[in-house]
């Protein structure tokens, strides 16, 4: 790794297909960021066992991901794309990080409550936490049986993080509150221990950094909706796309407008913006006197005419798999050498004996 550089790390779970959410978010943003950066993009397998999940389906999901990074526009050469647990070293970073972590940061993660919530749903408790303000100052495992992992998880993005002393985290918004956590843990550890972290700075893009639900606008889009059409998913056939984008939740006005009262509205627009890279305002400019039929045709077009070579090299290369095994293994490599340098750092200033 070129010292000088300076280091973007950045991860997504591997937990089904990738949507046009972490597309738009964050993994087109990544493609921009090759030339003049070390790049490491982690696929985090030990990140997705915090919630249900089906071992066979990790596995493949895993490999489907890392042939979506490089249908997106990563290129192997000059990044390194690793799978998480080939890594050794984020762990063990986030247990000593877990350490300098009080409790109740972690029990006021917005994505916690949001997913102990969830949680409740399934196990059938769903009225009994919907609507109570005073969640955050109770203990959630009182009434709903969460594992300790989903309260541990912005640890272990921290040290995915710091565990390659990043300058920059290019992330979609719903991440940023993990990454002010990090920043504090970085800030801390330095503090108690003396300069050992850089402190990372998060990469929000101006478009595309929130795409919501398109049958809920006022929720984000997510991977694991229940409502099949809430979401695209970028190997999502044209037919399928069009029907989604077709069938988006909008509202009764007609015309075409910039209006925060008009979310589904707003959604479609920031969508067609961050695909097109044209601003809300022009966009809006070319649909006057038009109406949601038109915006939402042009859109389907739009999505559908982007992820085509998308999906056409996403399905060339999960017909070698050989391939991308061998991109995964060179990644960890080049990952785990910055790992272990970090990690020996760090127990050192943690007062752990050298290993002889
Ligand atoms: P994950 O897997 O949910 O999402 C991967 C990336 O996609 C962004 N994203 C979105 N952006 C805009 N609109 C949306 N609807 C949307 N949904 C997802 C996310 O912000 C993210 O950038 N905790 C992380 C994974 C992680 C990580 C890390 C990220 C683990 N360790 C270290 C950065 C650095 C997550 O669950 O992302």
């Amino acid at each position: 790794m070129s010292e000088n550089k300076p280091v973007i790390l950045t991860c997504a779970q591997p937990t089904g297909g990738l949507t046009i959410g972490n597309y738009l978010g964050a993994i087109k943003n990544w493609a921009d960021m090759l030339e003049g950066n070390t790049c490491f993009f982690g696929i985090v397998d030990m990140h997705a066992i915090t919630v249900d999940y089906t071992p066979a389906e990790l596995r493949k999901n895993s490999l489907s991901c890392v042939a979506q990074y490089i249908a997106c526009g990563i290129e192997p050469e000059k990044a390194n794309m690793f799978i998480q647990s080939h890594v050794t070293g984020h762990a063990e970073l986030a247990w000593v990080l877990s350490c300098i972590t009080p409790l109740g940061e972690l029990q006021r993660m917005t994505q916690f409550k949001d997913k102990v919530q969830v949680q409740a749903k399934t196990q059938g408790l769903g009225s009994n936490i919907e609507g109570d303000d005073s969640i955050e100052n109770q203990d959630p495992t009182s009434r709903v049986s969460i594992n300790s992992g989903l309260l541990m998880y912005p640890v272990l993005m921290a040290a995915d993080i710091l565990l390659y002393n990043a300058d920059a985290v290019p992330v979609g918004a719903d991440q940023k509150q993990h990454l002010e956590l990090c920043r504090n843990l970085a800030q801390r550890f330095n503090q108690r221990y003396s300069d050992t972290f850089k402190v990372p700075e998060p990469f929000i893009p101006k478009f595309g950094q929130r795409i919501m639900s398109l049958q809920d606008p006022t929720r984000k889009m997510s991977k694991s909706d229940p409502n099949k059409n809430a979401t695209l998913f970028l190997l999502d056939d044209p037919k399928l796309i069009k029907k989604k984008i077709m069938s988006a939740v909008t509202d009764s006005a007609r015309d075409i407008e910039l209006s925060e009262s008009r979310p589904g509205l707003s959604n479609l627009i920031n969508i067609y913006s961050a695909f097109s890279d044209q601003t809300p305002e022009s966009i809006v400019q070319s649909f006057k006197g038009k109406g949601y039929g038109d915006l939402k045709s042009d859109l389907a077009d739009l999505v559908i005419e982007k992820l085509k070579p998308v999906q056409e090299r996403y399905h060339n290369l999960m017909k070698d798999p050989a391939y991308l095994e061998a991109v995964l293994k060179e990644g960890a490599e080049a990952a785990q050498k910055q790992a272990f340098k970090m990690l020996r750092k760090v127990y050192k200033k943690s007062g752990f004996l050298n290993r002889s």
